[in-house]
């Protein structure tokens, strides 16, 4: 990522990376024509074309690396690996990582086992990757490289509870007295006094300006996103040493989107509609721009958390009509498994985009590996907003939450990886 390609050294890197860019550019291309052509399933094509799991993960990490040392990194994975293509692994001596009961910062919307949630095999799961080992996260490490830092979690609700997974995965060597959690608006802060560190979660769930960002009330079906407004929120995020952001669940209105081209106190509304995928492409493109132009990437460090897969139709799996995640409580065995509510379209964007990006933003591919994982959702074990009425109680798979995750669980695996990338990268 060094020299870094913000604008104050434009010359060196575009220089370095655009052949590969380049390269990928025309190889999605080919993709893309290949599938008009002969309509084949993507999946298939990839395989053709030697673009396999491992290829793509590649492919990111070269736009990012190229020889050069990244900020906080201590050493290297195995060159070739890609951290996000295994299996997991039954484990009893390590996991859980951290105990529901031990973080006091975790709220009710994911404390399974404090909702009653009977099983808890879902919290002894480690990642293994096929072709090298997941460091263990060392929280002294994390702290000491975070010290007079601050790291924000930027994004949707899912990126909450990735915020929420390192706080626990912190918090134990912090004493009582010198860490907090505050809340204000859309920003939460959790502050390590002795570290002068904070690690931060900012609700903008588009990343851009839209109609649901009050961070408290934005349930709605009419979903706008207003065009060229990342520094709406992009002017809270200014300093920030380490950033995650993530934005996904929320485009998923279905296959248009519209994008308000004026602002929302206009009387009369001037509204584009887009293909979902166009939008995601838009917000994907402000948001590396916003990264150019505002962090100084030869000392922090960008990553962006893929899409997190959600349980809620069980016909995916082979279950049966009308179940989803609820009562499930072992994972899916398929190593080809991809559910429906998981856009391929938008990988593909995500992946032209940082593909053909001289910005080097480090991907979080979690997508897949946390798409078996229909056991560790939070279903209906946690706080609900509305006591349940005796016939919802009756029902419970229709109350079920399938896109949030329990903690400890799944996404503490995410928050392992990122550890990772950052330090071995
Ligand atoms: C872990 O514990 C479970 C339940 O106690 C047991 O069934 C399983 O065999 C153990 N697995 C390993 C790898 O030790
Ligand atoms: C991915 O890489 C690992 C280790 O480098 C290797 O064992 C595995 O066969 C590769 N998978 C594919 C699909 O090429
Ligand atoms: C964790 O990191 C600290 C600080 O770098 C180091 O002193 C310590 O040895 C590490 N612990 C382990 C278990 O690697
Ligand atoms: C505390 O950290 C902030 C950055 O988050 C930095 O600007 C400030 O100088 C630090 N203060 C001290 C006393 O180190
Ligand atoms: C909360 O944020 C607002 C606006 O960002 C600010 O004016 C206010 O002082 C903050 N309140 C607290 C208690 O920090
Ligand atoms: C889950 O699936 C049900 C039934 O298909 C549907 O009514 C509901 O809107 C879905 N919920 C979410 C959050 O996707
Ligand atoms: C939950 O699943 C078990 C077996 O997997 C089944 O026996 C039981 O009836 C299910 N419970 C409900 C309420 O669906
Ligand atoms: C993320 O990983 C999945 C499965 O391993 C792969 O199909 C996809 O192409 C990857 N996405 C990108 C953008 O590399």
């Amino acid at each position: 990522m060094e020299p870094s390609s913000s604008s104050s050294s434009p010359s060196t890197s575009p220089l370095r990376r655009t052949p590969f860019s380049t390269y990928l550019f025309a190889l999605l291309s080919f993709v893309v024509f290949l599938t008009v052509l002969y309509s084949e399933d993507l999946s298939c094509l990839f395989g053709h074309l030697g673009f396999d799991i491992n290829a793509s993960d590649r492919s990111i990490a070269n736009t990012e690396n190229e020889g050069e040392k990244l900020p906080f990194a201590i050493g290297e994975t195995i060159k070739g690996c890609n951290l996000f293509s295994g299996k997991w692994v039954r484990d009893n001596s390590t996991r859980p990582v951290y105990q529901e009961s031990d973080c006091p910062f975790l709220p009710p919307q994911v404390t399974c086992r404090g909702h009653g949630r009977p099983d808890k095999e879902y919290q002894y799961w480690r990642w293994q990757p096929h072709g090298c080992s997941v460091p263990s996260f060392n929280a002294t490490l994390m702290m000491e490289t975070l010290r007079g830092k601050r790291m924000m979690f930027v994004g949707d609700s899912l990126n909450r509870g990735q915020f929420l997974s390192m706080v626990c995965l912190l918090q134990s060597i912090i004493p009582e007295h010198a860490k907090s959690m505050h809340k204000n608006g859309s920003l939460t802060v959790f502050s390590a006094k002795d570290y002068n560190a904070t690690i931060e979660y900012y609700w903008a769930p588009f990343l851009l300006e839209s109609n649901a960002d009050d961070a408290d009330v934005h349930r709605m079906s009419d979903r706008t996103v207003r065009k060229g407004s990342i520094n709406k929120h992009g002017r809270n995020w200014k300093g920030v040493d380490i950033m995650v952001f993530d934005t996904y669940v929320w485009w998923l209105t279905g296959l248009k989107f519209k994008i308000l081209k004026g602002s929302f106190e206009d009387k009369v509304k001037d509204i584009e509609v887009l293909s979902t995928e166009d939008a995601y492409r838009m917000a994907m493109n402000d948001m590396l721009g916003w990264v150019d132009k505002n962090m100084d990437l030869k000392k922090t460090r960008v990553f962006f958390t893929s899409m997190s897969p959600s349980h809620n139709i069980s016909t995916d799996w082979g279950g049966s009509p009308n179940g989803n995640c609820y009562n499930e409580t072992t994972m899916i065995e398929n190593p080809t498994y991809w559910g429906s509510d998981t856009r391929k379209s938008i990988m593909q964007v995500i992946g032209e985009v940082f593909g053909s990006s001289r910005v080097p933003i480090t991907f979080l591919n979690i997508t897949k590996l946390s798409s078996y994982r229909k056991d560790a959702h939070t279903s209906i074990y946690k706080k609900q907003l509305l006591p349940l009425t005796p016939e919802k109680r009756a029902n419970p798979a229709g109350y079920a939450d399938c896109w949030h995750w329990c903690l400890p669980g799944v996404q503490d695996t995410w928050n392992e990886l990122l550890f990772t990338k950052l330090f071995y990268p």
